[in-house]
């Protein structure tokens, strides 16, 4: 069966996309191959940071691989914090305080309009392809719900009347930024 390593070190992510993709391909993540350095992302879009998370590895391992990067693109803030949603509040960021500075940036805005935005960057037999998957909806007022991770206790998703964090995963995973862009990659390994 053919290798696929994904450039992350989130094991969340990597059991994911195993569940998935377990039928055509071994997928092995950065601590299966016993890479344990951090990878750079230093670049201003989604698709440039995925690139070079994939090409490092690749590059490195001389594996085929993949990597993505997602951002929460918010409308009224000109699509901040974008790139930087994991750092979002500085230094001492986490998702409390990120989301906090993001209600605090929204505060007496009528515009709540965001999406979570995907992209992968897929090196394979050596050709480079890329991928993307969104979800839109609105920022709340204030958080609701425990599930999940980052924004989501303030993302409510178009079509739904909870937050992500209301969610269970399986709900999320069936329409989130990161199962659709999964999807169009699977139709594109499956053809492959
Ligand atoms: P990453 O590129 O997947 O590491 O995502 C960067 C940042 O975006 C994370 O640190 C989170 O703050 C945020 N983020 C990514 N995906 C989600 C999600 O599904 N829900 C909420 N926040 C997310």
């Amino acid at each position: 069966m053919k290798q696929l390593v994904f450039a992350t070190h989130n094991q969340n992510k990597v059991a994911e996309i195993k569940d998935k993709l377990s039928q055509q391909f071994e997928i092995l993540s950065l601590k299966d191959i016993g890479f344990d350095q951090p990878i750079p992302e230093d670049f201003e879009t989604l698709r440039e940071n995925a690139a070079q998370k994939a090409h490092t590895v690749k590059e490195q391992t001389g594996l085929d691989c993949f990597a993505d990067d997602t951002g929460l693109l918010v409308e009224a803030l000109n699509g901040a914090p974008g790139v930087y949603s994991a750092r979002y509040a500085g230094p001492e960021c986490n998702s409390t305080r990120n989301i906090e500075k993001l209600l605090r940036e929204l505060s007496g805005i009528a515009n709540r309009k965001a999406y979570f935005e995907t992209c992968i960057c897929l090196i394979l037999n050596g050709n480079t392809h890329f991928f993307s998957g969104q979800a839109h909806g609105v920022i709340t007022k204030n958080a609701h719900g425990k599930e999940g991770f980052g924004y989501d206790p303030v993302f409510r998703p178009d079509g739904f009347e909870m937050t992500f964090a209301e969610m269970s995963m399986a709900q999320k995973n069936k329409i989130s930024h990161r199962a659709l862009v999964f999807e169009q990659m699977l139709i594109y390994l499956k053809s492959a």
